[in-house]
């Protein structure tokens, strides 16, 4: 507490010094910033580490990653001692650059925070070498047995940074407020590939030795590894797909597009600066759809359906190698701003590939799931701009950050054209590339750039310090979700005879919309009618078993719950379980069933999913 409280008063005293490589220029403007991140314990304001070098062993049969991290820092002044973020680390040394073995202190563990590490430092020192290893208890990693793997042969490990989970396999300045370079060498078992977020290798090795090299300055909440048997394909000259050689084709042949989206993202919003864009389709247990590590987006397996009908995921992840990863928020209290424009550059990627009729059937999903969630969250969680001080900052994974967000831009495009949009956007990310950014300054490039001459009219800070969805919020129309709610109605009349020759062409969104409008007095003939004809129960696609299996639940159609349990067991993507978990805890026999289904499946989750469904089933 007591280096914070000194960081703050420190910092107010900060004089910026002038650096002549680009580098420094890039870290200094990240904190410049007066704006404190209140999800780390350390002073990275004072204090800010630059590089780091990971040196680890991927121990599979004690669940442990053991090695070392050097950090290179910068002090801002004469500051003599470098604070690091940890969390159920064991820490075993710290040295110098030259060996000289150095003091430290461990606060007291925070819940929240972790245990902050004070190292004391000697006289011209700017590098210190931190010997530790993981533990059980490190909540950003994932250990998978082979069973849980698609081969079932080798064992398979990953790690989830996103949004305080960095300091709970490396010691670091777990801030998104900085930026880093990294490098690695990592050791694993024989016949196991390791992957990060950083220039990859496309085989598997002998000597079972890979090194790494991140030479593009990230937050650290984007270091990530992936361990397991993997193989690499091709998409085109800057893309591909990892996976399990046994997945390998299949995801190609579903991933096909990635390159013509990097292209279609490039022309949008200016040049792609991570040089590959590739994918790895991780085991079912990934508690994400997507998470955007640069040069490698992590991805559930549940969006290969067989017929691309899921891609805008991987469009999304991709549009976060701009905002998120080249322009970041600067703490989680801003992080409509890295989720907003992405959603928004997302459905431009969508439209530019698949037309608009098809990007308007996701921005009304996304509409419908803003006013259904909004309507169940507190006002305060309702702001774009939030204060997430005390709480987790994954809490602010909702859909007002996504939808609220991405309806804000949307808003000044329709008033100010797409043309200046486009030029405002692109503009935005270059001028602000690889830098962190808080929504105040946001605001104040936005009133300079695109707001001149226009007045108060479009409630700019009503979207974003007010509850609530402002007035002037977009309408979206579509023919084919309208087409859609008139089969509905026909359905019910009728039952499913009315659905011939009329659902043939249907998308995915077309069922998942037709699924969501189902009225809530449906009965089990008709649900039953539903499944026989179009054998939902048993969709190869995972949306569509999601809104099924939460329709079956509310009615309770039985039929559908064998199927419903081996998806709780094999599936751990957060938002698929709990709203399913959710329903199921609302009605006592329904509870009793879920926790003896999660008895078994808790054992597949990452923690950032088991932590949500214990809370759930308490
Ligand atoms: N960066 C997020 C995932 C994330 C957010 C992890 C907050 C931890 C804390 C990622 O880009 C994301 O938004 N994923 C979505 C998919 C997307 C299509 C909306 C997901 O996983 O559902
Ligand atoms: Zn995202």
């Amino acid at each position: 507490m007591k280096f914070k409280i000194s960081s703050i008063i420190f910092f107010t005293f900060l004089i910026f010094s002038s650096c002549e490589q680009q580098k420094d220029k890039i870290i200094n403007k990240a904190i410049t910033n007066r704006i404190m991140d209140s999800h780390t314990l350390s002073n990275y304001k004072e204090v800010t580490i630059t590089n780091s070098h990971l040196n680890l062993k991927v121990d599979f049969e004690n669940k442990i990653l053991v090695g070392s991290v050097k950090h290179d820092f910068t002090r801002h002044k004469n500051s003599d001692v470098l604070i690091l973020d940890s969390k159920y680390l064991i820490i075993d040394s710290i040295q110098d650059g030259e060996n000289n073995h150095l003091d430290y202190q461990l606060g007291k563990l925070d819940e929240l925070l972790g245990t902050s590490i004070q190292i004391k430092l000697l006289k011209k020192t700017n590098q210190v070498i931190i010997y530790y290893k993981t533990t059980e208890k490190s909540e950003a990693l994932d250990w998978l047995q082979p069973n849980q793997t698609a081969g079932k042969t080798f064992p398979f490990m990953y790690t989830q940074g996103q949004s305080i989970f960095t300091r709970s396999w490396i010691p670091i300045q777990d801030s998104p407020g900085i930026r880093i370079t990294y490098s690695a060498k990592i050791k694993t078992p024989e016949n196991m590939m390791a992957v990060m977020s950083a220039a990859n290798p496309q085989e598997i090795v002998e000597g079972n030795t890979y090194q790494f090299e991140m030479k593009q300055p990230i937050p650290p909440y984007l270091i990530a590894l992936a361990v397991g048997n993997l193989g690499f394909k091709a998409i085109d000259y800057r893309t591909g797909v990892y996976a399990e050689p046994s997945m390998l084709d299949k995801c190609a042949n579903e991933l096909v597009d990635m390159g013509k989206m990097v292209d279609s993202a490039e022309k949008l919003y200016g040049n792609y600066d991570w040089d590959r864009y590739d994918v790895i389709v991780l085991p079912p247990s990934f508690p994400f759809g997507g998470m955007e590590n640069p040069r490698l987006t992590f991805a559930t397996p549940t969006i290969i359906a067989g017929d691309q009908s899921l891609v805008s995921l991987i469009a999304h992840e991709l549009a976060h190698s701009w905002s998120g990863n080249l322009v970041t928020n600067a703490t989680w209290n801003d992080f409509w701003l890295n989720e907003g424009f992405t959603v928004y550059f997302e459905r431009r990627i969508m439209e530019s590939l698949y037309g608009r009729d098809y990007s308007e059937m996701l921005a009304l999903l996304g509409f419908q799931d803003l006013q259904e969630e909004i309507s169940t969250l507190e006002p305060d969680m309702q702001l774009l701009k939030l204060n997430m001080l005390g709480k987790h900052p994954d809490d602010a994974m909702t859909d007002v950050a996504y939808e609220k967000g991405y309806f804000f831009l949307r808003m000044l495009e329709e008033n100010i054209g797409r043309e200046k949009m486009d030029f405002f956007l692109k503009n935005y990310f270059s001028d602000h590339k690889f830098e962190t950014i808080v929504t105040k300054d946001f605001l104040a490039y936005l009133n300079k750039n695109l707001l001149i001459d226009i007045d108060d009219s479009l409630n700019i800070e009503q979207w974003i310090f007010e509850p609530g969805i402002p007035k002037n919020c977009p309408k979206v129309v579509s023919k084919r979700f309208e087409n859609a709610e008139l089969l509905v109605k026909e359905f019910i009349k009728n039952g499913s005879v009315s659905l011939k020759n009329n659902v043939e062409s249907w998308s995915t969104h077309e069922w998942l919309h037709f699924i969501k409008h189902l009225p809530e007095n449906i009965n089990l003939e008709q649900l039953s009618d539903l499944d026989q004809n179009y054998n939902l129960s048993n969709s190869g696609n995972s949306e569509i078993l999601a809104v099924w299996f939460l329709q079956c639940i509310k009615t309770n159609y039985q039929p559908a719950f064998e199927n419903l349990e081996k998806f709780l067991l094999r599936i751990g993507r957060r938002k698929f379980l709990q709203p399913l978990y959710l329903e199921l805890s609302k009605n006592n026999d329904h509870k009793l069933w879920a926790q003896k289904v999660y008895d078994k499946a808790r054992n597949n989750y990452h923690y950032v999913s088991f932590n949500t469904i214990d809370k759930i089933l308490n």
